[in-house]
């Protein structure tokens, strides 16, 4: 890695270095969420005001969340799992600025996150790699092959929560989303905008006896080929873990 480049990136996405943004210049805002065929094969998912979680109380869950890097072999129930999603991704609403307002905070409400998920066990649900259509609170297929879950692992140095763990969450940007108001500076909310997401799902899987371990330790061409993204407009931004105590 270039010795300076962390320094170089805090200076040079200072707001003082900013140019107009296509915003500013009237180019056309893009879509909400990534487009999708309507041929995939779609998981409905429980209506999340429907789901009924013997909820503790915030505080508890704030004082208990760990990371947690074993799991028993329980699996997650699809009621657990959509749970799980409408809390870190949720969509609450659809404005007509057009913008998507969330369970979770974004920096111009850009929410610039698409999750992945790769399912090992979860009730009623083939392993394989899925994502997850927020606005519509459904599930997509995406690659049920044999290899995906140890090209997953692979990816992320085969770390030892990986293979017990029941899903994985991998929250990738689609990056025009953001910069299409912030432009370089973008590249800072990402990962802020990450951290909201990432402590909800330890927060709320508290609520279903789960526990989480978040992921940075990822090799990103790895993962981003098993996602077949380009890693420049769409990217690995943060993984975790999640699994039954
Ligand atoms: C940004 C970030 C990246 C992390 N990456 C990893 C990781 O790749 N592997 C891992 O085992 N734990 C990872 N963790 C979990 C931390 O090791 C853990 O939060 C820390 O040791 C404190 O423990 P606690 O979460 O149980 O309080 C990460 C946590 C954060 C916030």
């Amino acid at each position: 890695m270039e010795k300076n480049i962390g320094k170089r990136f805090m200076e040079e996405t200072k707001y003082k270095y900013a140019v107009e943004s296509d915003q500013q210049k009237g180019l056309k805002q893009p879509p909400l969420q990534l487009e999708y065929s309507s041929d995939s094969n779609i998981i409905d998912l429980p209506e999340p005001k429907n789901i009924e979680i013997h909820s503790i109380s915030l505080r508890e869950a704030i004082e208990n969340r760990k990371s947690l890097r074993k799991y028993s072999n329980q699996a997650l129930t699809l009621e657990e799992l959509s749970y799980l999603l409408w809390c870190t991704q949720g969509v609450k609403q659809v404005v007509s600025r057009p913008a998507t307002i969330r369970t979770v905070p974004s920096a111009g409400a850009r929410h610039a996150f698409e999750t992945y998920l790769m399912i090992n066990n979860v009730e009623g649900i083939k392993s394989g790699l899925y994502r997850f259509l927020a606005i519509e609170h459904k599930l997509i297929e995406v690659d049920l092959s044999d290899e995906i879950g140890s090209k997953v692992n692979d990816a992320c140095f085969n770390q030892p929560m990986m293979e017990p763990s029941a899903v994985t969450f991998v929250w990738i940007a689609v990056a025009y989303r953001m910069k299409w108001r912030y432009g370089e500076r973008s590249y800072r909310y990402y990962h802020l905008d990450a951290g909201h997401v990432c402590q909800n799902l330890y927060l709320a899987a508290e609520d279903i006896d789960s526990g989480v371990c978040a992921i940075a330790a990822f090799d990103d061409e790895k993962i981003n080929n098993a996602l077949n993204l380009d890693g420049l407009e769409q990217f690995t931004v943060y993984i975790a873990t999640v699994g039954k105590k």
